[in-house]
Parts: structure tokens; sequence; C-alpha cells
């Protein structure tokens, strides 16, 4: 480590760790050293502790049929009534589970025994219409407490749901309603975003008329913005009407661990996003034992993860892990830029916010908003509250690191830099929070039980201090059971041949500081950008682009960008003449718009530009290697003789 950084190491406050779960490296490198002496029963000794089962498992970790790994096979339990009903048996009953804020500042408190009346008869309403154990439930909806009642409610009668996320368009919710199966959908009639109300069931309209969806047999309308709403008969019910007869009780049913809790989209480096599918106990164990050791939740924590349930961020750390735990958490609606830039620091001085956990992307653009404008600067709220902040979805900056370190943490409160992934579960290479000393721009040493490792091409070890490929050694609680219906996709993409099917490829580059050995992500060695910290497969920004009539080739890169972390930049080729000037505003302005409409927002290009032809080899691979370049505004000084039409690149350069 060289000097520089040697300096900017961030001890745990004495005041933290006396109280800490993890109190200190040594009791950090305990329960290391216990994973490692006895792998299975590290996380069998967990799991008894931390889940109520129905039916005791027997068996921790099942093999035999690598890479589909099983844990606690044979094993039951409920994870809605692991979340709910143990804690009101507990005696959390009139204890707030969620504060809900909406978009316009409405606040709505909800305890954890009006949760579970609340779950219970979405639960009643879901079987009145068919649904049963191993169905899959499409659910569609803003940041909302019937979000959560949703999910929850699936997990209670062993349905499998599967959000996407509000921002993705009627194409996405289409494939992901197909390639599911789902037999409900769940959606609302819109959703209140930055002060407006914007349309949810009439995308859901368009998305159903798109047809591949004849799996479907009803959509359940949560009324929300009072936005108007057509309804399909015999199709389409308003959840208000079908919960209104329903019992406040609803028998759970026990389902193995095994069973699918849910499955999760995300991209991949192909053109079709992969459903990732989770477990219910080694998934809901990883839920919990984070909040422990990383989160160091304690009761009288108020916890805000700021994430959408639309990730699986917030599937881990709003819908499971802090009920689990019998926590009290904030649910948000809105954006962190509404109605101004302060709103996020407003809600932690108004809630006493504790633990605090949001994206760098937010960080940064609330810098930049604070630079602006002095009255939304987190130091004119008072934040005192704070005790612990998190980081996730992308690597921290070291300035925006001590930016919100200094100026939201008030400089002792410690910063959890989580790494893990929608395939993890939960948090894969952190700190813990009463024990790591911090560096800047780090996520420093696995979680207890981890084994994660830096790999060469051949699945060699490298030594630390050299770059290279990020795997975990043997398979953990949370991990990832298949792509919904392509196992063999499954096995290519996380346990490919390379490394003899015995190591989980993360798809992400990963350093090892030569003196601490802490782990420093250098980001997705796959055609995966990370923009805002929402995954996006560059393929598939390519396949909405040529589906427009107008585009004859496309390729999609990443450029770094100083608030996404990444921004994507394509580059063109019409059928078309190559426009100019005027005609090419234009018709970046309708590709744009058309890759919202076709993927969702977020998947817009910032940057788009047109060429007769794309830099190819002379056997016609496109060169993506000079499109990232050019993406930069890098200079081309290596040869380019093996291209087959230079003048291309001048084209290019935007
Ligand atoms: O590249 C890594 C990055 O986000 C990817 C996972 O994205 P997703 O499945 O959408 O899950 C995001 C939330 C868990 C990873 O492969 N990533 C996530 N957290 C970090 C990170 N990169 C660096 N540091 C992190 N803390």
């Amino acid at each position: 480590m060289s000097n520089e950084q040697k300096l900017s190491v961030y001890q745990p406050s004495e005041e933290f760790v006396k109280n800490a779960a993890i109190a200190g490296m040594d009791a950090y490198r305990a329960l290391c050293k216990e994973a490692e002496d006895d792998y299975e029963g590290f996380w069998a000794r967990h799991a008894r502790e931390m889940l109520e089962w129905k039916e005791p498992f027997t068996k921790v970790l099942d093999e035999s049929d690598a890479p589909f790994f099983k844990w606690f096979a044979d094993g039951k339990l409920n994870v809605s009534y692991n979340c709910l009903d143990r804690n009101v048996n507990n005696g959390l009953g009139d204890k707030v589970a969620i504060i809900f804020e909406g978009d316009k500042g409405d606040v709505t408190r909800v305890t954890y025994k009006d949760l579970l009346a609340r779950v219970s008869k979405f639960a009643n309403a879901l079987r009145s219409l068919g649904v049963q154990k191993g169905d899959r439930v499409v659910i569609y909806l803003p940041m909302s407490i019937e979000g959560v009642v949703a999910m929850q409610a699936c997990a209670r009668i062993g349905a499998t749901h599967s959000i996407v996320f509000g921002g993705f368009s009627a194409h996405a919710l289409r494939d992901r309603i197909e390639d599911a199966g789902a037999k409900v959908l769940i959606t609302s009639d819109g959703q209140h975003r930055g002060g407006k109300a914007l349309p949810l069931k009439p995308i859901a309209d368009e998305a159903l008329a798109l047809g591949g969806t004849d799996c479907l047999q009803n959509v359940v309308v949560v009324k929300r913005t009072g936005g108007e709403v057509t309804m399909v008969d015999g199709r389409d019910v308003w959840l208000d009407d079908i919960v209104a007869s329903q019992s406040e009780t609803c028998e759970p049913e026990w389902v193995e661990a095994e069973h699918p809790l849910f499955v999760l989209y995300t991209s991949g480096s192909t053109g079709k996003p992969k459903g990732v599918q989770h477990s219910s106990g080694g998934y809901l164990l990883q839920a919990m034992m984070s909040m422990k050791y990383t989160f160091d939740i304690k009761p009288e924590d108020v916890f805000w993860c700021t994430a959408d349930i639309g990730w699986v961020t917030g599937h881990t750390y709003i819908t499971y892990g802090p009920l689990a735990c019998g926590a009290t958490e904030i649910v948000f609606e809105g954006v962190p830029t509404y109605p101004d830039a302060g709103r996020f620091w407003k809600m932690i001085q108004d809630h006493k916010v504790s633990i605090f956990y949001t994206a760098p992307t937010a960080i940064r653009s609330l810098i930049k908003a604070a630079d602006n404008n002095p009255e939304v600067h987190p130091t004119k709220y008072d934040l005192s509250s704070l005790r612990l902040l998190g980081s996730v979805g992308e690597p921290i900056n070291p300035a925006a690191w001590e930016w919100y370190y200094q100026n939201v943490g008030g400089g002792n409160c410690p910063i959890v830099d989580t790494f893990w992934q929608t395939e993890t579960g939960a948090h894969m290479i952190t700190p813990m929070p009463g024990a790591t000393p911090m560096v800047p721009g780090s996520c420093t040493l696995p979680f207890p039980g981890i084994m994660a490792a830096v790999v060469d091409e051949t699945g060699t070890e490298v030594p630390w201090g050299q770059g290279g490929i990020l795997v975990v050694k043997r398979p953990w609680p949370a991990m990832i059971r298949t792509i919904w219906g392509d196992p063999e996709r499954f096995k290519k993409s996380y346990y490919p041949d390379d490394f003899k099917g015995k190591l989980y490829l993360a798809g992400d580059g990963a350093i090892r500081d030569v003196d601490t050995g802490y782990f420093t992500i250098t980001g997705r060695i796959d055609d995966v950008l990370n923009v805002s910290g929402h995954r996006m497969g560059t393929m598939e920004i390519e396949s909405a682009l040529v589906a427009h009539e107008s585009v004859a080739e496309a390729a999609v890169v990443g450029r770094p960008d100083d608030v996404t972390g990444e921004a994507i930049v394509a580059f063109v080729v019409l059928k078309g003449a190559r426009p100019t000037g005027d005609e090419a505003a234009k018709v970046i302005k309708e590709l744009q718009n058309w890759v919202g409409h076709e993927i969702g927002p977020i998947a817009k290009p910032k940057d788009i530009r047109f060429g007769e032809n794309l830099p190819k080899t002379r056997s016609g691979k496109i060169m993506r290697r000079l499109l990232r370049q050019l993406a930069k505004g890098e200079d081309i000084l290596q040869d380019t003789s093996t291209l087959e039409n230079p003048a291309i690149l001048e084209q290019l350069k935007g």
C-alpha cells in the first residue's frame, strides 16, 4: 500500500465497536476461522439460531448435483412466517415495521401486527384467484407498502414472485411475464415520481396486448394515483375488491428450504435477461446474517435502504432482511431530488434514521446539487441519529466516500461498501462496521464464510497486488440456484469449464491490496454496463436499436461518467444516408426515445454517433476496444491497419 493510501485508513469509533455484533478484527477472524474449520457447521449454526423451521433440516449442503447446490434441503419453513408471525409472537406486534413516505411527503406507519394482517388478507385473495405453491406472480408496482405486502403474500402461500422494476417498458414486462409463465400480474393504476403521476396499468395493458402472455389469468390492480384505468372483464380485479372479504389470518404454506422464493431478471452478456432463481431458506438466512453483521442491526434502529423493490437490493434489504430481523424501516416512493435535493437528508432528520444505505450514483448527484445550492447541503440538517452508512451497486470513488463520511456521517459513522450481486443474494465482500479498518474505494474483506478469491484465466489464484478475475470458491446458502428455465445457461455463465466447473464466476475483475489483502472491484469483465448502479447488457440495447426500422447496425459500449458511473454510448449505422447537423440531432432523439420505450428510460444511450459503417476487422468482427476509446474521446494511436475501413474512425469521433 502506498503512503498516500495509508493515510486514508478509517477506524470505527470505540463507541461503535463497544456495541457491535462483530467487535474488532479478532472477532471477525474468529468467525472466518469457524467457517474455514467447519464450513457446513458454520452455516448450520446460523441457520438454527436465526431461522424458525417448521421441520428442522438434517442435511446442510448437498453438492451431489454440482453446480446445482442445495442447502438445508430437508428442512421446511415459511419466509413470511419468519418475517412477520415470528416477530408478532415475540412481542413485536405493536412495533412499527414500515414507515412509508410517499413522493408528496405523505407518511404512513404500519406495525408488525398490521403488516401481518395485510399480508394475510392479500395472500388469501391470491389463493382465491387460484394461486398455489409454485405458481409465478409478476409484480409491477411502485415503491409502496403494497409492494412489500404483495411480495410477502406470495412468500406466504409459496408462490414465486418476480418483480419487474416500475421503470421498465411494456416490452420488458411482457418478456418477463412470458419467460416466468406467470399466472397473475399485480400492478397499480400509476405511481408518483418527482411530483408527477405516471401510469403503470396502461403500460401493463400494452404489454399484454403484445401477446405471448396466455399464461396470465388475472391482473390485480392496486389503487395509488387515482389515474384512469381500463379494466378487462374477467381478467382485471381491483385489489380493494378482492381483499375486502378476506380473513386477517392465513395459514402459511410450509415449503422446502430450496423452494424458489423469487426469480429476478437481470442483464447478462447476451440480449436476453436472465431469470435469477433464489431459494427460501438459504436466501433468508443470509439476508438476516448480513443485517446482523454488516448492518449491525439493533432493536432501536431505524433502517433505510433507498433501493427500489424492483432490484435485488430492495428484495434483500427492504422486503426480507429488515423484517426478518424485526427492524423498523423506511419505504420511500419518490426520488432524491424532489421537492429538492435535500430530500434524503430531511427524511433522515424527520424519521431519525440510524442506518442509511444508498448508491454512489445518488451520493454523487447530491454532492453536485449541494455544491450548487448550499441550502440542500447535508450539514444543514440534523443527521445526528445516523450511526452507520452503506454503499452498494457500483464502486464508490474515494472522493464521494470522503464526502459521504464527513458530511453525512459527521466523521463518525462507519461506511460499509458492500459488494454483491443479484446472483449472490446478499453481501459478499464488505467491511464489518465494528471491526474492519476502512479504505475508501475498497470493499475490503469477505463476509464471514464467503470464500472469495482473485484468479487468472486458468483459475489459479494470483498474488496479492495483481489484478484478475473475481471468483467464489465454495457455494454459499443465498446463492443463485439456476437461471429460470435455462440450467445450461446457468452452468455456462457462472461455473464455466475454464474453471473446471469448480469456481463461481462473478463477472467482475478485482485486485487485492499487497499488504492487507483488501479487495477492490475493478469493474465488469463481460459486456455488462453499470449505469447509475443498474446493470445493462450492451447486447440488450443493441437489439433494441436494431429493432428500429431505420437502423442497420449498432454497437454499444460504456464510458466513465462523473455522476452515473458509466454512460451508454451507441455507434449506429442507419439504413439510409449518415445524418449530420439538425437531422442527426433529430434521429438521436428519436432513437433515445425508442430505446426508452423498448427497454425503459434507464437504457437510453447518452451519446449516439453515426457512421457509414462500424470499425471491423477483415473477418467482420466489430472492434469494440476501438469503440471504447472513441467513446472516451481518446485518440486512436495504435496501428489500425487490420481494420477493413479505417476512415470510419473519423466519422465516429463524436
Ligand atoms: O459490477 C458489480 C457491481 O454491480 C454488479 C451487480 O449488479 P446487480 O446484480 O444489479 O446488483 C447490484 C446490487 C447488489 C456487480 O457485479 N457492484 C455492486 N456492488 C458493488 C459493485 N461494484 C463495486 N463495489 C460495490 N460495492
